[in-house]
């Protein structure tokens, strides 16, 4: 098993695909978003294949492709193939904005994709344009129904809650779950980088228990349920006769970093160690050469070298990197 210097086992990683994203939230990525000047080549098939084995080698169990939107690479479904192979791998997800989804979703799934998680943060179709910029609910909703349909399951829809934009909105998001298997899921809005999103969410960030008394307030109380993973980072909740699940993110208020079990790769190739830390250890020579080994040994130190936790009560974050980049 991976443990990092804090005795955490590390199995989980989210692989950063691109960087680029069709929507641009407006507390994810700036709307003229100039590539970072460091990044280089997005790895390719075989690249992500090969960090993946080395993962595999060290004790990792899961994998989830991020972004950007992971969904804007055109060789998604070899990569998804690709993975989808690999001994040891038992959980292989993605998240997504779901736009592409209706094209992607059946050979995402007969590639052997598990299951995605869509992020939502409005049912109205007037509003959603307000956070997710260039997205439409008629086009993010054909994307939930063709991951339904694909039998990506269970459903996951993540809604980032941001004052002034949606907070109101977070009652009929809850109330999908109702008539729906799906899990609704309310992320705290987390600043990072510098520019304008950590500024958005700076000034808009509510904290979950202000949503969850909102949803409480307008569809009855809702019933705890226990943890079935001890890492997940969501408290989930019932609401009265519900079908679905209803989870509460607060990586603001109700810090998760004791049961952290992540690790990333940005698109490039490097083991970006915590969200909200700069750290990373460069891969690239590693991955250019083929070298599984040098690559478990990159791991290793990646794991070890994990920070405790984030400074964002002290008002510290990861300044140089931004969430469009590291996938969530
Ligand atoms: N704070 C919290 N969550 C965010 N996401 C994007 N930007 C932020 C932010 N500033 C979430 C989205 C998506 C995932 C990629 O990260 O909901 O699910
Ligand atoms: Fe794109 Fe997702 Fe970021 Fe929105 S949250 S800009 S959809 S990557």
């Amino acid at each position: 098993m991976p443990r990092d210097g804090f005795g955490r086992e590390i199995n989980y990683l989210r692989v950063s695909l691109t960087s680029q994203c069709n929507l641009r939230c407006v507390y994810c990525m700036p709307l003229r978003a100039l590539p970072d000047p460091q990044e280089q080549r997005p790895l390719d098939p075989a690249e992500i294949e090969l960090v993946a084995r080395a993962a595999a080698g060290v004790g990792f169990k899961k994998i989830r492709l991020t972004g950007g939107e992971p969904t804007l690479r055109r060789d998604l479904v070899e990569i998804v193939e690709r993975l989808a192979r690999i001994e040891g791998i038992c959980d292989l997800s993605m998240t997504t904005n779901g736009v592409l989804l209706p094209g992607l979703a059946q050979p995402l799934k007969r590639a052997g994709l598990k299951r995605v998680n869509i992020h939502l943060d409005t049912t109205s179709e007037q509003r959603l344009p307000t956070i997710m910029r260039f997205g439409t609910r008629e086009r993010i909703w054909a994307g939930i129904e063709a991951a339904v349909q694909a039998g990506l399951l269970p459903l996951k829809i993540n809604a980032v809650v941001a004052r002034g934009l949606n907070e109101e909105d977070t009652v009929e998001l809850a109330a999908l779950t109702i008539g729906h298997p799906w899990h609704v899921r309310f992320i705290e809005l987390m600043p990072l980088g510098q520019g304008a999103c950590a500024e958005v969410a700076r000034q808009r960030y509510l904290s979950n228990e202000e949503t969850r008394a909102r949803i409480e307030a307008a569809l009855g109380p809702m019933t705890a349920l226990p943890r079935r993973d001890p890492s997940s980072d969501s408290c989930d909740f019932r609401l009265s006769g519900a079908a679905g699940v209803v989870g509460f993110i607060s990586p603001v208020s109700k810090p998760f970093c004791d049961s952290c079990n992540r690790m990333r790769l940005t698109c490039d190739g490097r083991f970006h160690l915590c969200l909200l830390n700069r750290d990373e250890i460069d891969a690239r020579a590693a991955i250019r050469a083929g070298d599984l080994a040098a690559l478990q040994r990159l791991l290793a130190q990646a794991v070890r070298s994990k920070p405790t936790g984030h400074r964002l009560a002290t008002g510290r974050t990861n300044e140089e990197r931004e969430m469009f980049e590291l996938g969530g």
